[in-house]
């Protein structure tokens, strides 16, 4: 069923790669983009390309959301109903979209024309609420964002008028209009050129001085690169806050090849700043990738982009060829005998991906399932070599830091969070988006001085820090500093920098249910804890909501809880109960508020409750609440 051009392109697509398995997603994309969907016959012939057994190829298949394994209509429209959209209308918008649709999640319009989803967080939290829309026959899809009913309807009507040759590729930037804002006047390095026109292409970065540092790097002994972004104390900023420099030095000394991995899988909730970067300033992410890779002596670089980010991934492989062209990519960059390739490499919605050793393993054609630590990739990662895989924004501060040195990017922040930081706002503000700002600057100086304060003058009831994985704050921590060290101290982890607003008149039981939806949505399946336990408390959790709770459910929650986080294989785990952990402690009363007013005879509650939407595919979720 496979046309020979599909063929082709999926033999073409293993030569990118050192082993050609690690080829079996994009091959999966192209396989897709023939029938709009991934028959059991098409799977079968993918796996003989590769020489693997098909029962493997359908594993990987049915891992990745956006693998479709039955026909779709000729749209599918995704709305993301996660915590930062849900917080700004996007249940409403679904509801408007179901109704408008006469379907519900999961179902195709009768005339085959829309599938509609819902969808966890796309990158997109400053526009929300917002939908994700993909032409099933092309493949490619695009964002509709800061959507309200008449906006949809407008989508609706422009979708239908498409014929088939529009939409073949995503769209420029957004009309929804610019989601950053007023940077922090001192610190403007990051997002310094975004807004300038053609800020994507090569000409507009040399114009502005760039692949300076890339010079000044191969000048440098790889090393003195490693010890300068040690002494800088450049942190990883995609969640776990660990300094580069000092992830580069456990690299075994003589091992080869080595690999640089650029984690680009932005899809923490509450995320969306390398997004901004990637799209609008990809030669900046390069130079940063050519310092690093000369750094840490890696001659093969792969950016393992979320799926969705089609727009971006078009724009890195549109810079990728310019500096090619220019010779600062290839065979003997810059005249040096140093060789560097870039492989920009797609991923297929999997929020796991996002872990480090889940990603690798994806990387490397499976499904994406985390694996035990030690070793750590630095000592055996991507093929089993020594591998660092780092954060767009982290990759791209070693740019700077090579560009003006150590002494200068320390003159900001705080001793053990030096430097400057790329902020996600969002939630219930006036002006959500991406601040530029050194760390240390207050959450109170962040939401007041720069995002307008709250949405209708209300005061704040909730902030989680550092993108929904991470605690709850409550209302008395606004005087915290935005850097690592202050925001543990408060209670909670500054991850990946996605701060969510919540104001007072927002239920934390809906907002929590939401929380623990994701969660139970996307964990892996590999381990019991977690791919049950997610489950059960959200079903607990929407039985509360609708007014079948009793007290009793919130210490089973909060015992559940516990021995999800302590007995999970990966850190997934406890991200997907700290916020409920953190909510039952500093908003019980309101919990129990919410059962007595709802259920004040704390009836037993009916089993089984409203089933939940897409759970783990060909495991059933149990019921703890049956017995
Ligand atoms: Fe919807 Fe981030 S785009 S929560």
């Amino acid at each position: 069923m496979l046309s020979d051009a599909a063929r082709t392109e999926i033999r073409a697509l293993m030569t990118r790669y050192p082993r050609p398995r690690s080829a079996v997603l994009p091959a999966l994309y192209v396989a897709q983009r023939e029938l709009g969907w991934l028959p059991n016959e098409v799977l079968a012939e993918v796996a003989a390309l590769f020489d693997m057994e098909p029962t493997e190829v359908y594993a990987i298949a049915g891992f990745y959301n956006m693998l479709y394994k039955e026909p779709h209509g000729r749209f599918h429209i995704e709305v993301c109903t996660n915590v930062p959209c849900q917080l700004r209308g996007a249940e409403a918008l679904a509801d408007h979209l179901k109704e408008r649709l006469g379907v519900d999640f999961g179902e195709t319009t009768a005339d085959g024309n829309f599938t509609l989803d819902h969808m966890e967080c796309l990158g997109s939290c400053a526009t929300a609420p917002m939908c994700f829309v993909r032409r099933t026959a092309s493949n490619w899809g695009r964002y509709y964002e800061n959507l309200t009913p008449e906006r949809a309807d407008a989508m609706l009507a422009e979708l239908l008028a498409m014929d088939e040759t529009a939409f073949v590729a995503p769209m420029e930037r957004s009309p929804a209009g610019p989601y950053h804002h007023d940077h922090h006047p001192e610190t403007n390095f990051l997002l310094a050129r975004i807004d300038k026109p053609g800020s994507h292409t090569l000409a507009s970065y040399l114009a502005d001085g760039g692949y300076a540092a890339a010079r000044k790097a191969l000048g440098m002994d790889p090393a003195a690169v490693v010890e300068e972004v040690k002494r800088a104390g450049v942190r990883g900023r995609g969640g776990a806050g660990f300094p580069a420099g000092v992830k580069w030095g456990f690299l075994p000394k003589g091992v080869f090849p080595r690999y640089l991995v650029v984690n680009a899988d932005e899809s923490e909730p509450g995320t969306f700043k390398d997004r901004l970067i990637i799209e609008y300033d990809p030669h900046q992410l390069l130079e940063g990738i050519i310092c690093t890779a000369w750094a840490i002596q890696a001659h093969h670089v792969f950016i393992y982009i979320r799926g969705e980010y089609m727009f971006g991934r078009l724009r890195l492989e549109q810079a990728i060829a310019e500096a090619r062209a220019a010779g600062f990519l290839g065979k003997g960059i810059f005249g040096s005998d140093f060789d560097l390739e870039v492989i920009v490499h797609p991923g297929a919605g999997a929020y796991i991906c996002g872990e480090e050793t889940a990603l690798l393993t994806s990387l490397e054609g499976n499904r994406g399932h985390p694996r035990l630590k030690p070793p750590f990739p630095a000592v055996a990662g991507l093929y089993g070599m020594p591998t660092i895989v780092n954060n767009v924004e982290t990759i791209s501060h070693v740019r700077h830091v090579v560009e003006h040195g150590a002494d200068w990017y320390r003159q900001w922040g705080t001793e053990r969070s030096p430097g400057f930081q790329l902020v996600c706002l969002s939630g219930e503000v006036n002006k959500p988006g991406v601040y530029e700002i050194p760390y240390g600057l207050s959450l109170r100086e962040l939401i007041y001085d720069y995002a307008g304060g709250i949405v209708g003058d209300r005061p704040v009831k909730s902030i989680v820090p550092g993108g929904l994985s991470m605690p709850h704050l409550t209302a008395d921590k606004l005087d915290t500093g935005l850097d690592f060290e202050s925001i543990q101290a408060a209670g909670s982890l500054l991850g990946s920098g996605g701060v969510i607003v919540i104001a007072e008149g927002t239920s934390m039981v809906s907002v929590v249910r939401r929380t623990l939806g994701f969660y139970r949505e996307e964990s892996c399946g590999k381990c019991t804890p977690c791919r049950e336990g997610t489950g059960w408390l959200e079903k607990t959790l929407i039985r509360i909501e609708e007014g079948h709770g009793v007290r009793s459910d919130l210490d089973r929650m909060a015992r559940i809880s516990k021995y999800i986080e302590q007995q999970s294989f990966c850190p997934f785990g406890p991200a997907a109960v700290w916020g409920l952990q953190s909510a039952l402690r500093h908003f019980r009363s309101e919990f129990e508020a919410h059962i007595l007013a709802t259920n004040p005879e704390e009836e037993k509650p009916p089993v089984p409750v409203r089933p939940i939407y897409r759970p783990y595919v060909g495991v059933p979720v149990a019921n703890v609440l049956d017995d």
